[in-house]
């Protein structure tokens, strides 16, 4: 990282590709995302911890994006919503709530869903673990019983490849 005029330079990787970004030092990770990157899949609610939509993953673990300024992003590793779908399609938790329902408004959706596969990584998780991944997200619409059902059909699908 380095710093020109009051500003920093940046590098860190976001979906698979490097990018640089020159900016001020107090924005956050969420702000250079939407604002500079044009990743709007990463939503904006409270800007204060609380409500999870800004969640993205950072180096494997979930990140509230809001929370994070952008030069603690330096050299890392960042996947966004837009970073999910692979050569195949869709992720099978992207599919899961599409055919589960679960897309309400949609405003946490991305989030939820990143929350999800991150702690996946980690467990083939039952509905306990499940909710307790997603204790930091907030779905306004309150439908979670639609998003723990979708998650789990996703959870079942990847097991069954396994
Ligand atoms: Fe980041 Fe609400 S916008 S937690
Ligand atoms: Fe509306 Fe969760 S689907 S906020």
């Amino acid at each position: 990282m380095s710093m020109m005029d009051n500003k920093i330079l940046v590098t860190f990787t976001v979906n698979g590709r490097q990018v640089e970004v020159l900016t001020a030092p107090n924005r956050t990770l969420l702000e250079v995302l939407r604002e500079d990157l044009g990743l709007i899949g990463t939503k904006q609610g409270c800007d204060d911890s609380n409500c999870g939509v800004c969640t993205v993953i950072v180096d494997k673990k979930a990140v509230k994006s809001c929370c994070m300024l952008i030069g603690q992003a330096e050299g890392t590793n960042v996947t966004t919503i837009e970073g999910l779908e692979g050569e195949n399609g869709l992720h099978p938790l992207q599919q899961a709530f599409i055919d589960h329902f679960a897309i309400q408004c949609g405003f946490c959706t991305p989030a939820m869903i990143l929350s999800a596969k991150h702690f996946w990584m980690k467990s083939k998780c039952d509905e306990d673990e499940i909710r307790e991944a997603l204790h930091g997200n907030i779905c306004r619409c309150t439908g979670y019983k639609k998003i723990i059902e979708a998650i789990e059909a996703a959870r079942d699908e990847m097991n069954a490849q396994a």
